[in-house]
């Protein structure tokens, strides 16, 4: 599939694109700082700002799929008076997939939005999310929202739980409703950017926010 990836300079949007090739995927990425990505064959490399309609207008065109893997820095400014990157940059892709006819949008947001919110580690639920997250949390939720009320035909957001850099698992947990009766912990960053890759065609999770964790 022709697949459109938006964040593709970050961390995981970088493993993204390499669990995407290796599935055979055609692949756009797009972020501002693109000189963190090698060139190679399949992979196409656009400079854009998400938060650009102009620009995502015009990248979006012949896509299958859009990824989305952007979100705000969390600097200290951002940390403070939060950010509109993820609300402001899905709606210019969610007008653009829609004036192009692009069918499906796979939205990684986070673990603490919409009704995750409350669940996690006891450090992530007491602590990170009440003390240094909260502002950033406010426009992954409004995120959410876009998608589940975007019209698109088919949507899903994927929400990783707290993320570190260990080996990439296949042993997933994932959390569609949460009852109380287990808790996500946390994930490999390498191991979101395969369950990605792999949602770009596979359809399980389809209209579902589903949160992921080792
Ligand atoms: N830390 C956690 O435990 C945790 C848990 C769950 C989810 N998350 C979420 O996961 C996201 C991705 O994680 P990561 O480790 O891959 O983060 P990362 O390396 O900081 O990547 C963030 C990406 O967002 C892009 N971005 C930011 N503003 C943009 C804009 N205006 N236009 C286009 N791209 C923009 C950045 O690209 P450019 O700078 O090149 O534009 C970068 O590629 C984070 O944003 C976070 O909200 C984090």
């Amino acid at each position: 599939m022709k697949v459109l990836i938006i964040g593709a300079t970050g961390q995981i949007g970088r493993l993204a694109i390499r669990e995407a090739l290796d599935l055979g995927h055609e692949v756009t990425a797009v972020g501002r700082n693109v000189d963190r990505i090698k060139p190679e064959i399949g992979l196409r490399v656009v400079k854009a700002d998400v938060q650009d309609a102009e620009s995502i207008k015009s990248v979006m065109p012949g896509h299958d799929v859009v990824v989305l893997t952007f979100g705000a820095i969390a600097d200290f400014k951002t940390l403070l008076f939060g950010s509109r990157v993820c609300e402001i940059g899905t709606k210019n892709v969610i007008a653009a997939m829609k004036l192009f006819g692009t069918p499906r949008l796979v939205a990684m947001t986070s673990i603490g939005a919409g009704d995750s919110a409350g669940h996690g580690s006891w450090a992530f639920r007491n602590v990170i999310k009440p003390v240094l997250l909260g502002r950033i949390m406010k426009d992954r939720s409004v995120q959410e929202e876009l998608v589940r009320s975007s019209g698109l035909a088919q949507w899903v957001i994927v929400r990783p739980a707290v993320l570190n850099d260990n080996e990439k698992s296949t042993q997933l947990r994932f959390f569609t409703s949460f009852d109380g009766s287990s808790e996500p912990s946390d994930i490999a960053r390498s191991s979101v950017a395969a369950f990605l890759a792999k949602t770009i065609a596979d359809r399980t999770f389809d209209s579902s926010s589903v949160l992921i964790s080792n």
